[in-house]
C-alpha cells in the first residue's frame, strides 16, 4: 500500500472522521485512490506522500487559495511575522491596518472584529446580532459552518426526532444528524430557500419581532434574481433583524471585497475568512457602527486570535487583491475550463451542467449513475495526473497552458465515460469504491 493511504488508514484509528475538514475525505473524490495528504502545494501544483505530483484543477485548498499556493508575496508576510515574534503579551499591531484595509474597500462598515475561522466567525456575527437586538431567532439559507446555532436548524420542532426533511433539502447534507446540539434550539434557525423571497417573507410575517439576523451569501451556486438581494435588505429593515452576509467562500472572487459590492446591497454584518489570508488563517466579522457595537455587551474573546500571521497575511493578501486584479483572470481560467468541458460533453452525449460563476465552479453529471461517472473521471484524471472534483476554484496560479493541458487529458476520458455509460461498465473501470455522496460515518 502506499505511503498516503496506508497514513489515511493510520488516521482512521486515530481521528474520529479522518479529517478536520469533511469536504477533505478522499472517500469525497475516488475512495483508495485520491491523495489523502499533501507533501508540497506550490502554485497549482501538488505532490502527494509517494511523490506524485498533480496539477490541481479541484477545489483549489477548498476555495481557500486564490492566489495560489503559497503565494510568495503572502509567504513573505507570514515568515517575516513568524521571525519578529507571532505570539506575544501585546497585541499584534497588524490588526488595526487589516481592519482599517477591510473598512476602506466597504465604505458602508465601521468596525471589525478579527477571528480564524469561517464558522467561528459566523457564530460570532449571529452573537453580536443576537446582542444587538436581543432576540434568540435566525432566518438562514445556505450553509455556514458547524456551530449550534446553525444545526439547531435540523432540530425537530414537532419533537418526535425525526430529522426535519425540508431543511436537509435546502440546505444540510443528507445524512446530517443534529447530534450534540442542545434540543432547546429547536425553532431558533429557520431556513429559507435562495431567490425564494416569498419564503422569508412567509417567516418574516410569523417570527419577525424575534428575528435576530438575516443570515445568507449574496450569492454562491446562482445568481440572484432580479430585486431578491434589496427585498431580503427590506425584510430584515422591516423586522429590525440585522442582514449578515457570509463572505467567507465568494468573498474577493468576484470583485474586490465582498461580493455585495458587486450587487449594490448593502448589509449589516459581512463574514470573511478563507481567501482573505489566502488560506492562512484570518478572518474578519466586519460590520456597521451601531451593529459592532453590540460585541461590547458580550463576551467574544480568544487568545489565538491575537498571534500576527493572520493579519500579516491577511494585509498581503488584501494589497495583492488591490494590485492584481485576481477576478478578471479567475473568471477567465473558470470560463475556458468550463467552455472547454462543455464542448467534449456535448461531442461525447454527457449531460453536464454548472452552477452561475465560472470563479467557482460547480459541475454535475445529471444522469443517475453521477456518482460513478464523477469517480470514474477522478480516477482517470489522477493517472494523467490532474486533481479533479465537482468544484473547480481557479487560482491566480492557474495559465492558460494548465487549462489546454487538462483538456487535453479531459478528452480521453470523457469519451471514456461515454463507452462506460453505454456498456454500463462504469464501476467495474474504477478500481475501487464509489465515491460518497452526502454525510457518512466512516468505517
Ligand atoms: C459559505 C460558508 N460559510 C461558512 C463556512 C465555514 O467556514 P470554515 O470551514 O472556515 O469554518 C464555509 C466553508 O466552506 C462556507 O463556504
Amino acid at each position: 500500500m502506499q505511503v498516503g493511504q496506508r497514513l489515511y488508514q493510520q488516521a482512521k484509528r486515530l481521528i474520529p472522521g479522518a479529517t478536520q475538514l469533511f469536504g477533505k475525505r478522499p472517500e469525497l473524490y475516488a475512495p483508495d485512490q485520491w491523495p489523502p495528504y499533501y507533501a508540497t502545494a506550490l502554485g497549482c501544483q501538488v505532490t502527494d506522500l509517494d511523490g506524485n505530483t498533480y496539477v490541481d484543477m479541484s477545489t483549489g485548498g477548498i476555495g481557500a487559495t486564490v492566489l495560489g499556493y503559497s503565494d510568495p508575496d503572502v509567504t513573505h508576510a507570514v515568515i517575516d511575522a513568524i521571525q519578529r515574534g507571532s505570539m506575544c503579551s501585546l497585541n499584534p499591531a497588524q490588526e488595526v491596518e487589516l481592519v482599517q484595509l477591510l473598512i476602506d474597500i466597504h465604505p458602508w462598515a465601521q468596525m471589525a472584529r478579527l477571528g480564524r475561522m469561517g464558522g467561528e466567525s459566523m457564530a460570532m456575527a449571529i452573537r453580536i446580532a443576537r446582542a444587538r437586538t436581543q432576540r434568540d431567532k435566525v432566518a438562514f439559507c445556505g450553509y455556514h459552518g458547524w456551530h449550534d446555532w446553525y444545526l439547531a436548524a435540523n432540530l425537530s420542532v414537532s419533537g418526535d426526532d425525526t430529522v426535519n426533511d425540508r431543511l436537509a433539502d435546502y440546505h444540510l447534507m443528507a445524512g446530517l444528524d443534529p447530534a450534540g446540539i442542545p434540543k432547546k434550539l429547536a425553532g431558533t434557525a429557520i431556513p429559507f430557500g435562495y431567490n425564494k423571497i416569498d419564503e422569508l417573507k412567509t417567516i418574516v410575517d410569523r417570527e419577525g419581532q424575534h428575528l435576530a439576523a438575516i443570515v445568507m451569501e449574496p450569492t454562491r451556486s446562482d445568481e440572484p434574481a432580479p430585486g431578491f438581494l434589496e427585498s431580503v435588505r427590506d425584510l430584515a429593515n422591516r423586522s429590525g433583524a440585522r442582514l449578515v452576509f457570509d463572505e467567507i467562500t465568494i468573498g474577493w472572487k468576484l470583485c474586490l471585497g465582498g461580493s455585495h459590492l458587486k450587487y449594490g446591497v448593502e448589509p449589516d454584518i459581512a463574514v470573511f475568512a478563507k481567501s482573505t489570508g489566502n488560506g492562512h488563517p484570518i478572518a474578519a466579522v466586519l460590520g456597521n457602527a451601531d451593529t459592532m457595537q453590540a460585541a461590547q455587551n458580550t463576551f467574544i474573546s480568544s487568545a489565538l486570535w491575537t498571534e500576527a500571521v493572520g493579519p500579516a497575511a491577511g494585509i498581503a493578501a488584501i494589497n495583492k487583491f488591490k494590485r492584481v486584479d485576481v477576478p478578471k483572470h479567475i473568471d477567465r481560467i473558470g470560463r475556458a475550463v468550463r467552455d472547454g468541458l462543455a464542448e467534449l460533453a456535448t461531442e461525447n452525449n454527457l449531460p453536464l451542467s454548472f452552477s452561475a460563476h465560472p470563479a467557482l465552479t460547480q459541475y454535475r453529471f445529471d444522469h443517475p449513475h453521477q456518482a460513478a461517472i464523477q469517480t470514474l473521471w477522478t480516477v482517470r484524471m489522477l493517472e494523467r495526473g490532474f486533481l479533479t472534483a465537482g468544484l473547480f476554484c481557479p487560482m491566480l496560479s492557474h495559465e492558460s497552458s494548465h487549462v489546454s493541458a487538462f483538456l487535453n487529458a479531459c478528452e480521453p476520458v470523457f469519451f471514456e465515460i461515454s463507452q462506460a455509460i453505454k456498456d454500463q461498465s462504469l464501476e467495474q473501470r474504477i478500481g475501487g469504491p464509489v465515491k460518497h455522496t452526502g454525510f457518512t460515518r466512516l468505517a
